[in-house]
């Protein structure tokens, strides 16, 4: 499965990501706003990433993507959704992916897919509460708030944290996004 809109190219990870996933997620920034993510984070952590993607992509349950350079090909980011009762989408950009519009345009394209093709009819997106750039992405993409979910975020030693949460319901034919 492979999306894009000229800008930004979404394809599912494969096996020569891993080295480019663990740097990235060595990036304080990552570390920093996706409290669940390894630390210190090792190749295996890669590895078993990149596998439980194939297994997401294998059993639905999940459509995760790399988000690369349309005209470069260079890897940015990723973004995924996963699927179930409910809806959610999570990302990271590289440092080298930040401050050029991508995440925006890759959740967009994300959101289309899983309105036209997976029959999600809701979407909902956590944040940390001070984790404003992701904030941003949120509302560009057209999320509303809707309040605080008390606990919601995670952290690897088990720590919970409040979250904002956002939620896009699927456009009306007049609405849009
Ligand atoms: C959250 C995160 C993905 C946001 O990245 P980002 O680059 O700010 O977001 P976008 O890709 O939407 O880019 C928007 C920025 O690009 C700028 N930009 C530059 N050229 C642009 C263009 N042609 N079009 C649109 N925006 C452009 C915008 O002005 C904006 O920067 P600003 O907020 O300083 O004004 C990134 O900060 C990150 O990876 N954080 C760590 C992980 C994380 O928080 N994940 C989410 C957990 S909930």
């Amino acid at each position: 499965m492979v999306l894009t809109d000229g800008f930004v190219t979404l394809r599912p990870p494969e096996d020569s990501d891993v080295e480019w996933v663990v740097r990235s997620c060595r990036d304080p920034e990552n570390q920093r706003w996706l409290p669940l993510l390894p630390h210190p984070y090792e190749r295996a952590d890669a590895e078993w990433w990149i596998g439980r993607c194939k297994r997401a992509w294998a059993d639905s349950s999940a459509a995760p993507f790399v988000v690369l350079d349309s005209a470069t090909g260079d890897r940015l980011g990723t973004i995924e959704i996963r699927t179930g009762t409910s809806a959610d989408v999570g990302y990271w950009l590289a440092p080298e992916g930040r401050g050029r519009g991508a995440m925006t345009r890759a959740l967009r394209l994300l959101l289309r897919y899983s309105f036209e093709e997976r029959g999600v009819a809701q979407v909902e997106l956590f944040t940390l509460l001070d984790n404003v750039r992701s904030q941003g992405v949120a509302e560009r993409a057209g999320f509303r708030l809707d309040g605080t979910a008390e606990g919601k975020i995670e952290s690897r030693d088990g720590t919970r944290h409040d979250a904002l949460r956002f939620v896009l319901r699927v456009p009306t034919k007049s609405g849009g996004w």
